[in-house]
């Protein structure tokens, strides 16, 4: 490394399971880009110290995730409406003048991913049938204000718990007010599935160490997509019930890889590729031939 190394890395406590430093180590190396992105473990109580460092240290930016995406934002000179809107950062740039600028690319991440892995999807095929969003945390917001924003026009949110399922509703743009529902609401033949044109999994359930998704896909249309932001395993219960069936199916490392690109861009001055050997990369196996890759951007 030299006075001409460019940095950039994530903020998170704690930051060891971050996949970013893999990530964007994968794109620096390929770009052959004399840059370093590197995982920063910061406590709570050292946040505001360690954002009013980032210009001072030379950096480029980082990312922010857990704990800090929401508490973050005070910190910033200027933001993103997408970060007002949803209240959380994930992306933030120094500015030439030493400023903090946020930008939030989760959903720029989700809808990245579903068009590379569905490419003949369009809000405007979906018409009158509901994108169907399980949970109600800071991804369901994201993916709800960003399907609202490429035009979806109808939205129901399913959530455990109702009333933060009514706080994502009532974010999103007044054309596509969402509806709200519990998940009794989902499945059976007249259930929000029989008529879903997407149903995406934002909840930790499927997760390895979770719970798994109870959904009976019996009644869901035979060309909904279906998605899942969980990537550990790759291949959901979900997602392989939907598979099976022949539904579309979109894997959770896509948003992962896809909402890295803005930063990426922004700090480095290479706008990077999302392709098989990055997901390879990222998930730690060897790229596979083409024909058996499973989606995921
Ligand atoms: P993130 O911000 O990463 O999207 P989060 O805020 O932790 O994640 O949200 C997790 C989601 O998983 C929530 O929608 C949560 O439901 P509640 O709002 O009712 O808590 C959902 N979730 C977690 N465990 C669940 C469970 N056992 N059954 C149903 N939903 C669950």
């Amino acid at each position: 490394m030299s006075d001409l190394t460019r940095l950039a890395g994530v903020i998170g406590w704690p930051i060891g399971h971050s996949k970013s430093p893999r990530l964007h180590g994968h794109w620096l190396a390929r770009y052959g880009i004399e840059g370093a992105y590197l995982p920063l473990a910061v406590a709570p109580d050292r946040l505001p110290a360690a954002l009013a460092g980032l210009p001072a240290l030379g950096f480029k930016g980082c990312n922010v995730t857990v704990p800090h995406k929401e508490t973050a934002l005070p910190f910033l000179d200027s933001m993103t409406e997408t970060v007002k809107r949803l209240g959380a950062v994930n992306t933030i740039v120094v500015t030439p003048d030493g400023g903090l600028h946020g930008d939030n690319t989760d959903g720029h991440g989700f809808m990245a991913s579903l068009r590379a892995t569905v490419p003949d999807w369009s809000p405007e095929a979906t018409g009158d049938r509901p994108a169907v969003i399980l949970g109600a945390g800071g991804a369901a917001r994201a993916i709800a204000v960003a399907l609202a924003d490429a035009g979806v026009t109808r939205i129901a949110i399913v959530n455990r718990t109702r009333e933060k399922a009514e706080a994502v509703a009532a974010l999103v743009a007044d054309g596509s007010a969402p509806s709200v529902h519990g998940f009794e609401s989902v499945s059976g033949p007249d259930g929000l599935l029989s008529r879903a044109a997407i149903v995406i999994n934002t909840t930790v359930l499927g997760m390895d160490g979770q719970p798994p998704l109870q959904l009976p896909l019996d009644h869901l249309a035979a060309d909904a997509v279906v998605a899942d932001i969980v990537y550990a395993p790759l291949m959901t219960d979900l997602l392989s019930q939907a598979a099976g069936r022949g539904n579309p199916v979109v894997t959770g490392i896509g948003m992962l890889l896809h909402q890295a690109v803005p930063g990426f861009q922004a700090w480095f001055g290479v706008t990077p590729v999302v392709d098989d050997a990055l997901e390879a990369a990222v998930l730690d196996r060897k790229a596979q031939p083409a024909a058996k890759v499973e989606g995921g951007g």
